[in-house]
């Protein structure tokens, strides 16, 4: 398993158990946190799964799309770690990473 600590925007924090092979999004979702909206169900269309990786993850991500990146630019809360999470697939290498729920535009 691959533990994600995963920061709401009220600066509380959860550890959640991921699988590799899931979407970053998939496990935040399935563990119930709901600020995190996901509106097009991880088609790359919506934004709304917007998080911001620690530094220390960052090498370890998925290439970005230019999909993924014009939508990024579509928010007012972009910085140099944001991703959206359903186009980052955990993998073994992302264990201990934390990620922050990016501010709602
Ligand atoms: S869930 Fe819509 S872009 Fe990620």
């Amino acid at each position: 398993m691959t533990t994600i600590h995963v920061i709401n925007r009220d600066g509380s924090s959860r550890a959640i158990e991921a699988t590799p092979g899931q979407s970053l999004m998939e496990v935040i979702r399935d563990a119930g946190v709901d600020e995190l909206l996901a509106l097009c169900g991880g088609c790359c269309s919506c934004a709304t799964c917007h998080v911001i990786i620690d530094d220390a993850a960052m090498g370890w991500l998925a290439k970005m799309s230019d999909d993924e990146n014009d939508l990024l630019d579509s928010s007012d809360h972009r910085t140099a770690n944001s991703r959206l999470s359903c186009q980052v697939p955990i993998t073994p290498e992302l264990d201990g990473m934390t990620v922050t729920i990016a501010k709602e535009d």
